[in-house]
């Protein structure tokens, strides 16, 4: 097996390993390079769904069957991330996994279906890269807050007839999951390193700061997570896997394809 880091902060593949078949010993090292990437990506992995979720719980405990995400029929706890021709995705949003829930997802592991012929790339960030990068000031200020979190950012997607339906499941999950609080500073348990635990799309406001001291704290810091040298963009090929943290990292979703169809089957963990 060989991991080639892709960068300094964030990424890495790892080659020669099949996962649906790897020993006990191959899955150790896959496992630390993905706790110490943030995000790992492994071609030529064909599985099927069942295998997919086989693999997602060497990781962790599965995660119920999403609220809203289309999922296999035959095994529902594998998301369907799907476009369709005449149904081109609207908009995309930096985000972290599951946040809006009390419990935060730990892992995610995303199979590429089928893909545009170009385009439709995806970006991590890494959130310990983004928290070391912040002065001692920073650091020590921001340590002892916590930030809301909630699914109601989904209230302003652009939506129009074709997925009416979609959001109104979107809106009836946020009803029933009220606004969570989460530390903004947490650990990777691995390694007990910081990391800064907001993202773009679920992280609603920080708790004790007034609006105008909250928005421009989470401002600045989501446009210092949105610098270049903290993120990987990853190209798909079919049967790539990709598997990352997200207790420690951001991923974005480039829609830059139109309506060019693309599928990607995921499962989370806790
Ligand atoms: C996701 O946000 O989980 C999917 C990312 C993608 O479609 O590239």
């Amino acid at each position: 097996m060989q991991i080639e880091r892709l960068t300094p902060n964030i990424g890495a593949m790892v080659h020669g390993v099949n996962l649906a078949i790897c020993s006990d010993a191959e899955f150790e090292a896959v496992y630390q390079a993905w706790y110490q990437n943030g995000v790992i990506f492994l071609p030529d992995q064909k599985m099927t769904p069942e295998e997919h979720l086989k693999i997602a719980s060497r990781f962790g405990e599965l995660a119920p069957v999403h609220p809203f995400f289309p999922n296999v029929k035959e095994a529902p706890q594998v998301s369907v991330i799907e476009t369709v021709r005449g149904k081109a995705p609207l908009e995309s949003f930096w985000h972290t996994d599951l946040t809006w829930q009390k419990r935060p997802s730990k892992a995610s592991l995303l199979h590429a279906q089928h893909l545009p012929e170009v385009g439709g790339d995806t970006i991590w960030c890494s959130m310990r890269a983004v928290f070391n990068a912040l002065s001692e000031e920073d650091k020590s200020s921001i340590r002892q807050l916590k930030t809301m979190h909630s699914l109601h950012a989904f209230e302003n997607i652009k939506t129009d007839e074709i997925n009416a339906d979609w959001h109104k499941d979107v809106i009836k999950t946020a009803a029933a999951n009220p606004p969570v609080e989460h530390p903004m500073v947490t650990k990777l348990p691995e390694t007990g390193e910081e990391i800064l635990f907001i993202n773009e799309q679920f992280t609603r406001f920080v708790i004790s700061l007034n609006n105008t001291k909250s928005r421009a704290l989470l401002d600045r810091l989501f446009a210092l997570a949105r610098q270049a040298e903290y993120q990987v963009r990853f190209k798909w090929q079919p049967n790539t896997l990709a598997i990352w943290d997200n207790r420690s990292t951001q991923h974005y979703a480039v829609i830059d394809y139109g309506d060019e169809p693309r599928k990607l089957h995921r499962v989370t963990v806790y």
